[in-house]
């Protein structure tokens, strides 16, 4: 023990966690002055931000998504704004060896001046800027100026400056947006898609500060468990250094948390980089691995680095991490003998194969600035809650905040990370390379220490737009856009992220057909192949209940079907007269071309449209009918790929592994492909989520005039071999029940297959552990012969703060029924669906607590059968 008495010790303490956390930093977030260009608008804005929530606040303008208010202040974003602010320095500070100014992201386009000093300039949305600030610093009041230009016109300028066109140009004028956004290091979709609306951002987007040592600091920690053999571990560990010119002599002192394992090393020289090093977990520890969502612990290790002077004491930096231990192995093998019928596309963790039961994550806001922690969490949550295991970060969007990555590693969320290039060729120039380059490395390095990032993709759907763009366009130098396409994600991005991130697989597009695109020069001639890849799948004319409409991929990492958000989300940002399915908002809220109409079509393929005269209830009825159509649609879909689990058809097709419907969260209040909308209610699709991806499937089906019914389960361990002919497979889908539908019927007692269904149960019929259900005609026959529900909610009961039981009662069987709590947020333990007992229990949880006479009064419940009457 030191013979220091312990008042002392705690005051050293004190001091030190000061200094590595407070003292070398200026905080520049908070208040900035903003003006426009002809300097007719000046407000005050918060900073991280952007143009527009400053422009809210200070209600120069309305709610951007009110209406077409994203028509109205188009002129925002082809405006140039200048941020400016004021700060004080001491003296202490401009002493200092190295003093530098961090902007963890600007958007996009910028010149930095402090003082009237030019320091730097900005053109990419996803880099993490450092400029050195020291000369033109003074002691006393700065001023820092960070003078913007319209991406908008900046994405056009560079777009003439072009040796030649890069599709796309403009977008599909449905969607009211700009155009050229390929043309720039920006969130692609700010320029809108087909989902959301054009916003093009300026402003800082992430913290910005000034920082200032005397020594090299430890800036963040980036680590990569690798499986070195049974069960021993090694980490990998950079450690991301600010570097100012002195010699460094300090320990890096690391431990990894309940474990006991400590590494201690000197360091000491002239630091010129980032420093690596290897901390080894022996295979006697005991480790415990991280799962996906369903197949065990998410557990997290905490990883400690702290930077010490020699003395050992006196704590330089220190930064923590939370870390997992898994592996992942992507396996493309032959599924048979003839080499014609491809190879397989999954993932295996920990040695487990894993059905990827997912979705499609898209940016939470036009204004990233609003998507707090709270937002991030009920989407997430709500996903995990209905078993979903992986998500595809969308090509289109934004590497997300570090709150986001965070939850997917607690929640067991494979991501499956696009890099940010969507649906568009890109440039090849020598600046656009070099600044993707620096973007890539930044980013990979910022989240690679992530379990739950699964794997890294170079783009959105590029392979196929190549292919696209040539064949379309009749392009007459069509090798050069195959050529900038290997330039730019071969040549350029492969090798960077593959040098940084040993711990998981890089496809070079999504969807590709994998190896064989690579076989076949990275261009496969058959993107869409069953037999090879991933795959994405629309259709808007077919019948989307029919399960012989869909192809049978490896794996379907994108499929979808549009409705409407709720009634009541779009009711906010609608005037009355725009209530209207057919009125010119709904219109212009629908950003892909015919939606509103296809949406109707292939419902009415179903469902009887809704007839009443009321322009508002037709609405609101038309949005319901829509939403059944969506949620049975994705239903047969998801159910037909995991019915293929373990199913190798003599063609070659089968052994789906994965289904990630297109999409899980809404931008704003549309007409669109999500299961949940913008103010996080869940359509009806996210409740049908919960069954089709139930661990426990039942999976009926008819084709022609038999019943199959299948078990899917996704138990673990589950061994397999598809490659063999002689072992035994061990069957997580397989066929259970086969029968004729007349044969069923006619034991049944049912004489007109128009009044009844199909009920499945498994195990026992009153406590079953899963059930599904078939209807037998399509709606638009059996409207009018059902009676009118009369269905009830009998009863509400407060459980807790935040959760209630609703008891509904019904005097006949009452298909699709929909129970909304209006204005309270939250989720039903069901929803939509078939009622066939005359009594059921519900039960409600609010994301916050909410009084049981508030709860009672929002609540009301229909089925099908009620809309006609
Ligand atoms: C908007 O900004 C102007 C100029 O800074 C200021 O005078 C005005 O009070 C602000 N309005 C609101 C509502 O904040
Ligand atoms: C800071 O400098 C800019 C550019 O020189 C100037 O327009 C602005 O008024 C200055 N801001 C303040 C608060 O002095
Ligand atoms: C940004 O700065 C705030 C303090 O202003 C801090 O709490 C937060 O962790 C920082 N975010 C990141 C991503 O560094
Ligand atoms: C380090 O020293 C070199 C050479 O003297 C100089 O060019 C550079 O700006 C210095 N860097 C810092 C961060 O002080
Ligand atoms: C990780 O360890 C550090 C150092 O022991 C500690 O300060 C931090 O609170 C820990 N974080 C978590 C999440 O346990
Ligand atoms: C909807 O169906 C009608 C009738 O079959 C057809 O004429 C029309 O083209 C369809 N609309 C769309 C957008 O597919
Ligand atoms: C190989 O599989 C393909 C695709 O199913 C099929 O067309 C072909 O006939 C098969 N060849 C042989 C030799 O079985
Ligand atoms: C239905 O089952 C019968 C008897 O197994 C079979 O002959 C027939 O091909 C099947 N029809 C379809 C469409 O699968
Ligand atoms: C198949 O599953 C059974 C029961 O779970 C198990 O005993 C058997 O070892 C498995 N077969 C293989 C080849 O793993």
């Amino acid at each position: 023990m030191s013979p220091v008495s312990t008042g002392v010790l705690f005051l050293s303490l004190i001091l030190s966690v000061q200094q590595c956390i407070g003292d070398n930093t200026l905080n520049l977030n908070g208040r900035w002055d903003i003006i426009n260009s002809n300097k007719g608008y000046r407000v005050s804005g918060i900073v991280p931000g952007s143009i527009y929530t400053a422009l809210i606040a200070n209600k120069t303008i309305d709610d951007p998504y009110y209406r077409d208010n994203d028509v109205q202040y188009k002129w925002i974003g082809r405006d140039d704004w200048t941020y400016t602010r004021l700060f004080e320095v001491s003296a202490d500070v401009l002493s200092k060896q190295a003093v530098i100014l961090v902007a963890e992201g600007v958007d996009t386009f910028s010149t930095v001046t402090i003082n009237g000093i030019k320091i730097g300039v900005t053109d990419n949305m996803f880099l993490r800027y450092v400029f050195d600030v020291k000369a033109a610093l003074k002691s006393g009041l700065n001023n820092i100026t960070i003078a913007f230009k319209s991406a908008v016109n900046m994405a056009a300028e560079l777009e003439k400056q072009s040796a030649y066109p890069i599709p796309p140009g403009c977008p599909n004028p449905a969607q009211h947006g700009e155009c050229y956004r390929n043309f720039i290091r920006k969130e692609q979709c700010s320029f809108s898609w087909d989902w959301g609306p054009s916003f093009p951002g300026q402003g800082i987007w992430r913290n910005i500060s000034i920082q200032y040592f005397n020594e090299a600091v430890v800036r963040g920690v980036s680590a990569l468990p690798e499986l070195v053999a049974d069960n021993s571990w090694v980490i990998h560990i950079v450690l991301h250094m600010d570097i100012s010119n002195l010699t460094v002599s300090g320990i890096v002192q690391t431990t990894l948390d309940k474990t006991g394992l400590y590494h201690e090393h000197l360091l000491s020289g002239t630091i010129s980089s980032d420093i690596y090093y290897d901390f080894t977990v022996p295979k006697e520890t005991s480790i415990d691995l991280w799962w996906p969502n369903g197949y065990g612990e998410q557990t997290l290790y905490n990883l400690t680095v702290k930077y010490v002077a020699l003395d050992g004491k006196s704590v330089i930096t220190e930064k923590s991490i939370k870390i997992g231990f898994r592996t992942i192995e992507l396996v493309q093998e032959s599924v048979s003998k003839n080499a014609s019928q491809g190879l397989t596309f999954y993932f295996k963790i920990n040695d487990v194969p894993v059905f990827l039961k997912g979705t499609n994550w898209i940016p939470a806001d036009s204004f990233l600035e609003r998507v707090t922690k709270t937002r991030l969490e009920r989407l997430l949550r709500s996903a995990a809650e209905v078993h979903i295991n992986s998500m595809r970060v969308w090509g289109g969007g934004v590497y997300e905040s570090e709150e986001f990555y965070e939850l997917c590693d607690e929640l067991g969320i494979m991501l499956w990370h696009d890099l940010m290039f969507s649906d568009a060729l890109y440039p090849t120039t020598p600046e656009f390379l070099s600044s993707v380059q620096l973007e890539i490395q930044h980013q990979v390095e910022r989240l690679k220490s992530h379990p739950s990032i699964l794997l890294w993709s170079g783009n959105n759907e590029n392979e196929g737009m190549v292919i696209w763009y040539v064949t379309l366009l009749c392009f007459r130098k069509s090798e050069r856009y195959k050529k900038d396409y290997v330039t730019l994600y071969v040549d350029t991005i492969k090798p960077i992220v593959e040098s940084l991130d040993t711990s998981r697989p890089f496809v070079v597009s999504s969807p590709s057909n994998g190896a064989e695109s690579e076989k076949e020069g990275w261009i496969s001639k058959n993107a869409g192949s069953e037999y090879y890849g991933d795959d994405h799948y629309y259709n808007y004319n077919a019948d989307l209940w029919n399960f012989n409409t869909f192809p049978i991929p490896r794996l379907a990492s994108e499929f979808g079907s549009e409705a409407w958000c709720n009634y009541e989300t779009i009711e906010k940002v609608f005037a009355e007269a725009d209530l209207d399915y057919n009125s010119e908002m709904a219109n212009h809220r629908q950003h892909h071309q015919n939606g509103n109409e296809e949406m109707l079509n292939q419902t009415a393929m179903h469902i009887s449209l809704p007839t009443s005269s009321d322009q508002k209830q037709k609405f609101q009825d038309l949005i319901y009918v829509i939403q059944i159509h969506q949620a049975m649609a994705i239903r047969t879909e998801a159910e037909h790929y995991r019915r293929y689990t373990n199913q190798l058809g003599t063609d070659g097709r089968g052994l789906t592994m994965g289904t990630l419907y297109w999409q899980l969260n809404d931008i704003w209040q549309a007409p669109t492909w999500a299961s949940i909308d913008y103010d996080m209610k869940w359509k009806m699709l996210h409740y049908y989520a919960k069954k089709f991806y139930d661990p426990n499937l039942i999976s009926p089906y008819i084709d022609g005039n038999n019943l199959t019914v299948y078990l899917v389960l996704d138990e673990i361990p589950v061994y397999r071999d598809w490659t063999s002919d002689t072992q035994q497979l061990n069957q997580t889908s397989g066929c259970i029940f086969e029968k004729n539908v007349d044969d069923i019927l006619s034991e049944a007692g049912c004489t007109d297959k128009k009044n009844c269904f199909l009920y499945f149960y498994l195990n026992s019929r009153d406590n079953p552990t899963s059930t599904s259900w078939l209807p037998l005609s399509y709606f638009t026959d059996v409207q009018g012969r059902i009676l009118q529900s009369n269905i009830q909610i009998s009863n509400v009961e407060t459980l807790s703060l935040t959760e209630f039981t609703v008891t509904l009662t019904t005097n006949h069987i009452a298909p699709f029924v929909w129970i909304n709590s209006r204005g309270i947020s939250g989720r039903f333990s069901d929803n939509g669906f078939i009622m066939k007992d005359p009594q059921l229990q519900l039960i409600f949880t609010s994301w916050q607590p909410v009084d049981l006479k508030t709860f009672t009064n929002s609540l009301s419940v229909q089925s099908l059968m009620d809309i006609y009457h």
